[in-house]
């Protein structure tokens, strides 16, 4: 029988594409989203492209702190994993309300891991992020590097993945994989799902995306001044298409495990590329200029980020295929098909 996941917000960016991973690999899916940052027609979208298999998704419009509701769903199904990507994103936001995202990250994720144990179900994939790296001393990133939060965004995260480590100290049965994303970019090749922010986009590509489009009149570029090849800053850009795959990946190694665990990986390409070369790549793939205002360093940003691989490839034996070119395409393919995203135009600011 096709095993069956529970994707947690996943009618999400990153949650969509790697449902709909899932759904190609012949895993059952129900997804669970409070649709506070997403919107139905994306598991609509995900359903088409899934094709045959689009009959093995379910959707639930359930908030991760509803235990009653959570309760009553894994009393009605077993699951024989939980992917987790529920959660609040955004750093600026998470500074003027911290108590919000604790509140939704955190006590979302505690009910879920009670859940979860109460029904039996103990193998969790976590979406964790590179943010736990902070500035790092160097790079590339590996995942034995001390860990900092500067934000209340990133500090969930590094709870997170303290209370999954405490957790299997606790109880050798839990088997858990704790991916850190470096910057997920581009969109399904299709165009049929992407990215769509509520809101002024807080990441790079979403606001180039929305420059391209008419949406906004310049991109504002935060510090030309940092020690890198042109001034700007340094991330590891990955296809959201590839971090769905990690994520296939990091199930295969949880079902194919003996016993219980507790790692944790980098998914990214193990290349920097700055603000400019990206602005550029986006300029080609899309045929449109973006206009850039230079402006001082956002703070909380660092210099450069970039992973070592080298620890997902060896123990996941999965590593990123496409490059900027292929995620600039795949990003403008989206935009130019859903310059809106998911909505209408008077339903986005
Ligand atoms: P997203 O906002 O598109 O997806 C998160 C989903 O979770 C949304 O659909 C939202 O409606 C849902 N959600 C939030 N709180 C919920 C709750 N209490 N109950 C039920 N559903 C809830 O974000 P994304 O970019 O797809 O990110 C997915 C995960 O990956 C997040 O945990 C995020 O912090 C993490 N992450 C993202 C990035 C990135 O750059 N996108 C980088 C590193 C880590
Ligand atoms: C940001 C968050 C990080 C989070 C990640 C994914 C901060 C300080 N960090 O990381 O915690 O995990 O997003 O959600 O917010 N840039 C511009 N103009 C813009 C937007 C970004 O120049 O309008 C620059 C940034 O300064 C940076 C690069 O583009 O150099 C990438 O920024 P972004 O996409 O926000 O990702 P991170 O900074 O890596």
């Amino acid at each position: 029988m096709a095993r069956r996941i529970l994707v947690t917000g996943g009618a999400g960016y990153i949650g969509s594409h790697t449902v709909l991973q899932l759904l190609l690999a012949e895993f059952t899916v129900s997804v669970v989203d409070n649709l506070d940052n997403a919107s139905e027609a994306a598991i609509d979208r995900v359903t088409e492209l899934a094709g045959k298999h689009g009959k093995n998704l379910t959707f639930h419009k359930i908030d991760l702190r509803d235990r009653d509701e959570l309760k009553k769903l894994f009393a009605s199904t077993k699951f024989d994993a939980v992917v987790h990507f529920a959660g609040l994103k955004a750093v600026g936001e998470s500074v003027q309300k911290p108590m919000l995202y604790y509140n939704n990250n955190i006590t979302g994720t505690v009910v879920l891991l009670e859940t979860m144990a109460e029904h039996g179900c103990k193998k969790l994939v976590f979406s964790s992020s590179a943010t736990v790296y902070g500035w790092p001393k160097e790079v590339p990133c590996t995942e034995e590097f001390p860990l900092c939060a500067t934000n209340p965004y990133g500090r969930t995260k590094l709870f997170i993945e303290e209370i999954c480590r405490d957790i299997y100290k606790s109880d050798s049965d839990w088997n858990m994989i704790l991916l850190r994303y470096f910057n997920p970019v581009g969109a399904h090749p299709s165009g049929k799902i992407g990215e769509d922010p509520c809101g002024i986009p807080n990441n790079l590509m979403p606001f180039v995306q929305q420059v391209a489009v008419g949406r906004r009149p310049a991109l504002t570029v935060f510090g030309n001044d940092y020690k890198t090849k042109d001034g700007t800053g340094v991330r590891d850009y990955i296809h959201v298409v590839d971090l769905a795959e990690g994520h296939i990946a990091a199930l295969k190694k949880i079902f194919e495990g003996s016993s219980g665990g507790c790692e944790v990986y980098n998914l990214g390409t193990g290349k920097g590329t700055s603000v400019l070369e990206m602005v550029k790549a986006f300029e080609k793939a899309s045929g449109k200029k973006i206009p850039l205002v230079m402006a001082e360093r956002r703070p909380g940003d660092s210099e450069t980020v970039y992973s070592s691989t080298k620890k997902a490839e060896k123990e996941l034996k999965w590593k990123a295929k496409y490059g900027i070119e292929e995620m600039c395409r795949d990003q403008w393919n989206w935009a130019s098909k859903n310059p809106w995203g998911y909505g209408k135009p008077d339903s986005v600011q």
